[in-house]
Order: structure tokens, then sequence, then C-alpha cells
């Protein structure tokens, strides 16, 4: 590979309405809010956007609506340097959006109206086939249609390219499907969602990975928050450590993750470190508010990476 891997994701774009409080309203009730950010999210331009900052060529495959928010989120994939030729607008349709709470913990709660990203479709993927054959590696999540995520890994496998499955939000798959993905990443929810197992804990994760393989799946990544990542393949199960902070919003970590992976392992790095890496640079996007605004800069993560513990 000559030059900075080349990164497709083909998924979602949001614009994310944030509300920090600790209280929700009651039916018919109306409370104080502590403060409101607004933002351009969605899981698939924040792994766009992570991915970017690293250092990758990026390229977006989307859809968003006809509205005050459609041409701004795709000014702004043109101002991060993300390919967006791939962007369409929908006529008739709304841009997808996500109202979000955050809690003094930093914790969040999400509502995501898929508008536009719902009609994403095959077609599309197809009418973007010469782009993803320069992929090094293409990236998903399941904020669009499912059958065009299934499309894609198919078109994928038979081309030989690399794919990261992000299986979120949370919901029932066909494992047959998705065992085209090279990686499937989810987070301890999404990992119940796809196994029908609970995951409450390390162990709880280790055995969820090993059903998923057992049932097909190449190789799993649960994403543990504070416990780093668990990493599963034929050869078992290990535990990436994690990098300590005390987060703000924890909003869009799990996409700094994905978007990171995918530039440290398709950069040519050896798995293990890339999720090492990919742990510190999730970490280091819970330290601000807000989803791509908080994800940080490759100076500001090769510090930390260098005076990791
Ligand atoms: O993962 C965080 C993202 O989930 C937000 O940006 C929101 O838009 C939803 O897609």
């Amino acid at each position: 590979m000559s030059g900075p891997p080349h990164i497709v994701v083909v998924g979602s774009a949001n614009v994310d309405l944030t509300t920090f409080t600790d209280d929700f309203p009651r039916p018919g009730e109306t409370i104080f809010g502590r403060a409101f950010h607004l933002g351009f999210g969605g899981k698939g331009a924040n792994q766009a956007v992570a991915a970017r900052l690293c250092g990758a060529r990026v390229s977006m495959v989307a859809r968003v609506g006809d509205d005050l928010f459609g041409p701004a989120t795709i000014a702004n994939f043109e101002a991060r340097g993300i390919d967006a030729r791939h962007v369409l607008i929908t006529p008739g349709a709304s841009s997808g959006v996500a109202p979000i709470f955050v809690d003094r913990s930093g914790q969040n709660r999400i509502l995501v109206v898929k508008g536009a990203n719902d009609r994403l479709l095959p077609a599309d993927v197809d009418a973007a086939a010469e782009l993803l054959l320069s992929a090094d590696c293409i990236v998903l999540q399941l904020e669009i249609p499912l059958e065009t995520v299934y499309h894609t890994l198919r078109f994928a496998r038979r081309h030989g390219i690399r794919t990261i499955l992000n299986p979120a939000p949370g919901q029932a798959l066909s494992l047959a499907e998705v065992a085209d993905a090279d990686y499937v990443i989810p987070n301890e929810t999404e990992a119940e969602a796809l196994s029908g197992m609970p995951v409450r804990n390390l162990d709880g994760a280790r055995a969820c990975a090993l059903a998923l393989l057992e049932r097909g799946l190449r190789r799993v990544i649960v994403t543990l928050g504070a416990y780093g990542a668990l990493c599963a393949g034929p050869e078992g199960c290990r535990q990436v450590a994690p990098y300590a902070v005390e987060p703000v919003d924890t909003t869009g970590a799990g996409d700094a993750f994905i978007g990171s992976f995918a530039f440290f392992l398709a950069g040519g790095g050896v798995e293990e470190e890339a999720i090492a890496r990919a742990n510190v640079y999730a970490a280091l996007s819970t330290l601000a508010a807000g989803t791509q605004t908080s994800f940080v800069t490759m100076e500001r993560f090769e510090a930390a990476w260098a005076g990791r513990g």
C-alpha cells in the first residue's frame, strides 16, 4: 500500500441534539436541563471522522435529507477532507437526527430517528462499486437497512475487501449474513442483542464472544468501556487493557474506537496493538462534550499513547 489506507464507510449520518441533564420529565411535566449541544453525528459519519482524524483517506456512502441538515452534513464531510461524492440528498426525506441525553457521570441515552438513512439501498452501494473496490477496509453499522449491510458484506467478500461491522444499535441479525465480515465489533448491549446471552461482566463477554464464533463469525471484539476490549478468534480470547480516564461525555466513544481501529489495522498494524491504540483513542474522546467534536487529533493521540502507563 502506498500512502494512507483508504477506508470507505457505508452508513449513517445524523445531527445530534445533546441535552445534559440528570433528571427526566414525567408525562405532562417541564423541567430544566443543564446544557445543550448541537453537532454532527451518526455512527457511520462519526467513524468516518475518527478514521480521517487519524490520517486515513476516507470516503462516505450515505443518504441525508432534503432539509437544513442535509447540505450542512455534506459540507461537514467536505470540510474534514472526507470524500462525500456518494452522500446523496434524498428528496422528501428528513435527515437522521438523534436526541441524546447525557447525565453527570457522562453516560448517554440515545434515540435515533433514521430518516434518510433508511433510504440507503443496495442500488446505492452498487452505484459506488468503483469506490468500494479501491477500499482497504469497508466499515458498516446498523443505522441503515439491514439488506444494504448484507449486500455490502457480500460485495466485499466477493472482491476480497476487508470489512468491519459495528452491529449498532443492537438488534437481531442474520448471523449467517454477517459471517462475511472480517470483524464484528459490538459493545456489551449489542453483544447481548446479537447472541441472546447476558453480557454483564468479562466472563459474560468471553462466553458471548466464543458462542458467536461457534455460530460462524470470524473475529469478534467486544468493547467494554472501562474494562478495555475483549478480542476473540479461533485461537481463543484475550482482553486488551483499557486507558483510564474520567469521562465527561461517552457519546461516540464506540465510534471513535471503530474508526481509529479501522485506520490502525488497515494501515498495517498488528491486531492487538491496533485494539490497544483504539482503546486510547476512544477514551480520549470521552473527555469533551459531543460526538465528532470530542474526537482528538493524531498529535493528541500520540502524546497520550507515548505517555500511557
Ligand atoms: O454512537 C453515537 C451516535 O449514535 C450519535 O452520534 C447518534 O447520532 C447515534 O447515531
